[in-house]
């Protein structure tokens, strides 16, 4: 199929070009748009085989359920049962925003959407184009990030082009997104709330609403057993060469570089996320302007664009230190881990797989 781009202003869309995005989106169709964090693969929620079609175009197992955004607070009642309690405040912070609460589902929402869990997981996006596309779509839609299943998340219609064109109807290209990595994924169905994917909404914003809260990291042995949130596997976020963990520190990072090359790669060979104003022999290497250490808004919103345009470069292995359990900071590291592992065992610094 061929796959329409509508270009549109990311505060004021056309009218034009949401309605006809919405209109596929009603007759069962898959389109992209962008949120403030990544760009997403939309579906009508409620529409099952519409819901299959995201799972085949990704090439995404059926078991990884998938976030259902809403564009106001109505279409919460549709969809979820008994609306806990500490939801409401949780709401009038973070929604809309980088925030996807499961709570209980009601039998409307398909299993397609959940892999078959009782539970389903809500978010609304902060992002014009999106909640436009919602409303005028007028049902929730089922939206993973737009990526081909394991890849680094695209936040550019670029990055959607490159991993899905020709297997999508169309995408809203309102330019690059804010956030840069996904939503926080916080479990209201456990006492004390658990952290299932840290993203844009920090573990410090949520306990100053909700006291206590847990971070999922142990992952269970048998991943195949099942894992708390489905979509928690090892291996993601991965571009297609391999990523090494450096620590947070130059001296650390130029140390893995030392070893690379003493390991036989050439400087054109070794990619680096390289924040501003390290001090690292920098002779041919190819470096990704990455953005001040310590801001970790600015390093999440670059992180998937960096990944995504050293593997264009053709480098033979992407260096990235590894920043501290802070703010976003901890959102970088789930995803960088995450992009680094082998699948079977964590990843030693500095050795390559
Ligand atoms: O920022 C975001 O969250 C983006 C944009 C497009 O909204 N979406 C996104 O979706 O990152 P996706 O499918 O790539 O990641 C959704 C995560 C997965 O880890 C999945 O396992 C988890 O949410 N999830 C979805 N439903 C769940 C449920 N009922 N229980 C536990 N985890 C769930
Ligand atoms: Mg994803």
């Amino acid at each position: 199929m061929e796959t329409k781009v509508w270009r549109v202003d990311p505060k004021s869309p056309d009218p034009k070009a949401i309605s006809e995005a919405a209109e596929i989106i009603r007759k069962g169709g898959l389109v992209a748009f962008p949120t403030e964090t990544v760009y997403g693969l939309g579906a009508n929620a409620l529409d099952e085989t519409a819901v299959r079609k995201i799972f085949t175009a990704k090439e995404r197992p059926a078991w990884d359920p998938l976030i259902v955004h809403i564009c106001d607070l109505t279409m919460l009642d549709w969809i979820v049962e008994d609306v806990p309690e500490k939801f409401s405040e949780l709401a009038s912070r973070f929604m809309p925003g980088p925030l996807t609460v499961v709570m209980r589902k009601k039998p409307i929402v398909p299993d397609a959407v959940t892999a078959g869990l009782p539970t389903v997981a809500v978010r609304m996006p902060n992002h014009p184009v999106a909640l436009a596309l919602i409303e005028a779509a007028g049902v929730p839609i089922a939206a993973p990030s737009a990526n081909r299943f394991g890849r680094p998340s695209p936040t550019t219609a670029e990055h959607v082009l490159h991993d899905l064109a020709g297997r999508i109807d169309g995408i809203l290209d309102a330019g690059p997104t804010q956030v840069g990595v996904e939503s926080t994924v916080i479990d209201l169905t456990k006492t004390p709330p658990v952290i299932l994917r840290p993203g844009g909404v920090s573990k410090e914003r949520l306990e100053e609403i909700l006291g206590e809260v847990l971070v999922l990291s142990a992952l269970p042995s048998n991943v195949e057993a099942g894992l708390p949130s489905p979509g928690m596997m090892p291996r993601h976020y991965a571009p297609s060469v391999p990523v090494i963990l450096a620590n947070g520190s130059a001296s650390d990072l130029a140390k893995v570089v030392e070893r690379l090359r003493e390991q036989g790669y050439t400087p054109n060979q070794i990619g680096v996320m390289m924040p501003e104003g390290w001090l690292v022999d920098e002779k041919g290497l190819v470096l990704f302007r990455w953005g001040k250490w310590g801001n970790w808004e600015e390093m999440a919103q670059r992180l998937f664009e960096g990944l995504r345009w050293l593997e264009r470069q053709g480098v033979s292995v992407i260096v990235a230190p590894l920043p501290p359990p802070i703010g976003l900071g901890l959102a970088i590291r789930d995803r960088l881990t995450k992009a680094a592992s082998t699948n079977s065992a964590t990843n030693c610094q500095g050795n390559p797989r």
